[in-house]
C-alpha cells in the first residue's frame, strides 16, 4: 500500500515537473528529483539526494531571511529532510521564527557564518526530529536555549566558536553532547547542567572560566568527558567533577592552575586527568594517590614542580608510569624518571 502511495506521488510529481526533460531520463535521477521540489521553486537553495529517508537541502546561497523563508513556503512534495547546510553564508544574521515552514529536519548544520540569533520558534518544525543542531562558527550572541526542552530526540548540539556570554540552565532530556566552546562565557553555574541527565561529553574548553563550582558537574549518571582546557581556571576544588563509576577523563591543560583539591574528580576509575601546562609546583599524596591507585593517567608534564619531599611517595612506586614520567620534569629540568628515591629518603 505504501509503495504504491509512493508511486502514486512521484508520479504525479513527475508530471507537473516542468524543467523535467533537463534533468534526463535515468530512473535514479527521476525518483530523486520526483521527491524534492521542483529546483526553480527554492533556488538558490539545492535540494539533493532524495532517497525518501535521506533528503538533503544546501542553503548556502541564500541572500537573505526573507529569500530563506520563500524556499520553504515553495511546495515540498516531502516534508521531512535528514540534512539542512547553510555554509559559511554571509548575510543571514538571524534565524526568524517560522522560516522553515512546516519543512523539518534530522539534522541542521548552519555553520561559518555571521549567524548572530536564532528565533525561539524558528526551529520548531523539528522539535521531534532533529537529533543535531549545529550552529558552530558564528557569531550567535542569542539562543533559545529554552527550547530544548522541546526537541524530543536532540543529542548533539553544537554553540561551539559564537559569542555567548552566558549558559543558563539547560533542560533537555536527551541530549549528550554539548559543544560550548570558544564562547566568552566567564562562568558556568552550578545548576546548568541539572536539567540534562543524559549528558556525556561536555565542551567547554576556551569560555573563560575562572572557577568551578563544586557539584557543578555532579549526578549526572552518563558523564563521561569533560573538556576544560584554555580556560583561566586557578584552582580545581574538591568536588569539581564527579563520575558515574566508569572511565572518565577531565581535560584541564592550559590553565593557571595552582592547586588541586583531595577528592577532586570522585568516580574516576580509568581514564585520565589533564593538567599539563599548569601552574602546579607540587604532586601532594592525598591528592593524586587516589587517582592513581584507580588507574587514572594524569599527564603533569609542562607544570613547574619543585620536586620537593612532596613528590617521595610517588619515586618508588609501580604508579610512576602513569604520569608521563620521561616527559614530566621538574622547574630544573630533571626528568622524574630519573631522580633517585634515596635523595628523598629524608622526607
Ligand atoms: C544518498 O542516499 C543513499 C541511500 O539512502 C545513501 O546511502 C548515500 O550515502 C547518500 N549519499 C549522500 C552523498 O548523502
Ligand atoms: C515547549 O515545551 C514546554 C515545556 O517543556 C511547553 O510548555 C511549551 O508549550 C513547548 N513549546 C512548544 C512551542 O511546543
Ligand atoms: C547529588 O544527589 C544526591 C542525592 O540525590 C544529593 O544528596 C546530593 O546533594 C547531590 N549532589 C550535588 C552536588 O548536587
Ligand atoms: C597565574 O596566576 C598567578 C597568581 O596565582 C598570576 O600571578 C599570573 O599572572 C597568572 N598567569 C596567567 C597567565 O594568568
Ligand atoms: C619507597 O621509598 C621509601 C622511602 O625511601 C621506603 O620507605 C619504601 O620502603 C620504598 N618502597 C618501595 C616499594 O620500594
Amino acid at each position: 500500500m505504501r509503495f504504491v502511495a509512493i508511486v502514486v506521488s512521484v508520479v504525479f510529481v513527475v508530471m507537473r515537473t516542468e524543467a523535467w526533460s533537463s534533468w534526463g531520463g535515468d530512473d535514479t535521477v527521476l525518483e530523486e528529483e520526483a521527491l524534492c521540489p521542483e529546483p526553480q521553486d527554492i533556488f538558490p537553495c539545492v535540494c539533493s539526494n532524495s532517497s525518501i529517508l535521506s533528503m538533503k537541502m544546501d542553503c548556502s546561497d541564500v541572500l537573505d531571511e526573507g529569500e530563506l523563508a520563500g524556499v520553504f513556503s515553495a511546495f515540498f512534495p516531502i516534508k521531512a529532510f535528514d540534512k539542512l547546510t547553510i555554509s559559511r553564508n554571509q548575510f543571514l544574521t538571524t534565524l526568524p521564527d517560522g522560516v522553515f515552514g512546516d519543512v523539518s529536519f534530522t539534522n541542521i548544520y548552519v555553520t561559518g557564518g555571521v549567524l548572530q540569533s536564532v528565533g525561539e520558534a524558528a526551529l520548531t518544525s523539528s522539535f521531534t526530529t532533529a537529533k543535531f543542531l549545529m550552529f558552530n562558527n558564528n557569531q550567535i550572541t542569542d539562543f533559545p536555549f529554552h527550547i530544548l526542552s522541546n526537541f524530543s530526540k536532540l543529542t548533539s548540539m553544537s554553540l561551539a566558536d559564537n559569542n555567548l556570554n552566558e549558559l543558563p540552565d539547560l533542560f533537555s532530556e536527551s541530549l549528550e553532547h554539548l559543544y560550548i566552546n570558544k564562547n566568552p562565557l566567564g562562568s558556568v553555574s552550578v545548576s546548568t547542567f541539572t536539567g540534562t541527565p543524559a549528558i556525556s561529553v561536555i565542551y567547554l574548553q576556551e569560555t573563560n572560566l575562572q572557577e568551578i563550582i563544586p557539584g557543578t558537574f555532579s549526578n549526572l549518571s552518563h558523564l563521561s568527558t569533560v573538556y576544560l582546557f584554555r580556560n583561566s581556571l586557578t584552582e580545581v576544588p574538591s568536588l569539581a567533577v564527579e563520575f558515574p563509576s566508569d572511565k572518565g577523563s577531565v581535560y584541564l591543560s592550559l590553565n593557571n592552575i595552582t592547586t588541586v583539591a583531595p577528592n577532586a574528580f570522585p568516580g574516576m576509575m580509568g581514564g585520565t586527568v589533564e593538567v599539563q601546562l599548569n601552574a602546579l609546583t607540587e604532586l601532594p599524596e592525598e591528592v593524586w594517590r587516589p587517582l592513581l591507585e584507580e588507574g587514572v593517567n594524569i599527564t603533569p608534564w609542562g607544570n613547574p614542580l619543585v620536586c620537593g619531599c612532596d613528590i617521595a611517595w610517588l619515586l618508588n612506586t609501580s604508579f610512576i608510569g602513569q604520569i608521563d614520567p620521561m616527559f614530566t620534569t621538574c622547574e630544573d629540568g630533571q626528568k622524574l624518571a630519573l631522580l633517585d628515591p634515596a635523595d628523598y629518603a629524608d622526607c
